[in-house]
């Protein structure tokens, strides 16, 4: 599929108002996506657990204007309050996707979103929040040309939300989803998220999550800055190679069931982001004491049980906690006994694999 065929042709319906709700998910990246072309094109491949708990959710209501207009009308509200800081951000978004739904600007919109985690976590939600608005407006398209087929309004409403924020086109679907062109991963783009279409052992089916919120502050470094620094990094080349060869051992991995070899590519894959965070110019680091901490206590006590608990970071401090369903009752003890002390006022979320966004 090409760009060409998320642009639609005329609309069969016309609708003076209405309303539609989405809640997304947010997801964690198993492969890191760290590095981008122009309009959004990743630099390689990523794949992802989409989560349950962390999410947005997102009401956009629709009132036809009696004349179309220049620009994009519409209110924005976060919490119930509204927010003229994110509106740039919405501006941004519409001003990239208005050739794919030309009737951005044949209406007013009203948007109303809220997450179900604390905006001061430290969490991004642009994945979840970009992911349930473009939901939304594919509803809206939707109910302009009802013969619409579901896969085609799953595939472009992940095709917008990349154009929205990258990482947000792997929360539409669940539970393990892929962005990128690889080479052995049939109906892979980089244009759109798919659902992982291989065989995966049940061991991977029920992963836990638990996210340990060490900084809650705002991100140091902007994910699209961070992006920008590799462009020119001394590493990028070898960097981009090494995600596209991980994902094909993590295809045997799922396939396996391995365990150990999973934690081995999910660590350093965490490890080799926050390294090349570390090697760019400007450089950064963007993990804290208690990060480490966290990541020595968990290597100790993987050593000590032999459990298969592992971790995995984001752009910032906080870890993510990953564990199998069966290993959930010590790996929590653990965590609770261990790791909550390293937390900023002893706060974290458990999270959990999840299958993608729902309408309300
Ligand atoms: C480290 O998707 O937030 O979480 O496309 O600029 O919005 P933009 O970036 P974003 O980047 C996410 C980076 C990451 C890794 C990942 O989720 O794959």
């Amino acid at each position: 599929m090409t760009e060409k065929e998320f642009r639609p042709l005329n609309y069969t319906q016309n609708i003076q108002s209405g309303k539609v709700t989405w809640k997304s998910p947010s997801n964690i990246a198993l492969i890191k996506y760290w590095g981008k072309k122009e309009n959004q094109i990743p630099a390689n491949p990523s794949i992802s657990f989409t989560l349950d708990a962390c999410a947005t959710t997102t009401t956009l209501s629709f009132e036809k204007l009696n004349n179309s207009v220049t620009g994009f009308s519409f209110d924005f509200y976060f919490e119930g309050k509204e927010k003229e800081s994110f509106k740039p951000k919405i501006i941004s978004f519409f001003t990239r996707i208005q050739s794919y739904l030309p009737f951005l600007k044949d209406y007013h919109f009203t948007i109303e979103t809220s997450n179900s985690f604390p905006h001061s976590s430290g969490i991004a939600s642009s994945a979840s929040g970009m992911s349930a608005l473009a939901l939304c407006l594919m509803s809206i398209e939707k109910e302009l040309n009802p013969n619409m087929e579901e896969k085609y309004f799953t595939k472009k409403a992940s095709f917008l939300a990349r154009l929205g924020s990258g990482s947000a086109c792997r929360s539409i679907e669940g539970d393990i989803v892929e962005w990128g062109f690889h080479k052995e991963i049939s109906g892979s783009s980089d244009l759109y998220g798919i659902k992982y279409p291989f065989e995966v052992h049940p061991v991977f089916k029920n992963f836990h999550d638990t996210i340990l919120l060490v900084d809650k502050g705002e991100k140091q470094v902007s994910s699209t800055a961070g992006h920008n620094l590799m462009h020119n990094h001394p590493f990028a080349r070898e960097r981009f190679k090494q995600a596209n060869d991980n994902m094909s051992f993590l295809k045997n991995i799922f396939k396996e069931g391995n365990l150990k070899k999973f934690t081995e590519i999910v660590e350093s894959e965490a490890l080799t982001l926050h390294a090349m965070m570390m090697t760019s110019v400007p450089y950064f680091v963007l993990m804290k004491p208690n990060t480490l901490q966290i990541i020595n206590k968990i290597w100790e006590f993987r050593k000590k049980s032999n459990l298969n608990v592992c971790f995995t970071l984001d752009a910032g401090a906080n870890v993510h906690v990953l564990y199998p369903e069966e290993e959930k009752f010590d790996v929590f003890e653990f965590i609770k006994n261990e790791l909550v002390a390293y937390c900023q006022n002893g706060h974290y979320i458990c999270d959990r694999i999840g299958y993608g966004a729902k309408k309300f």
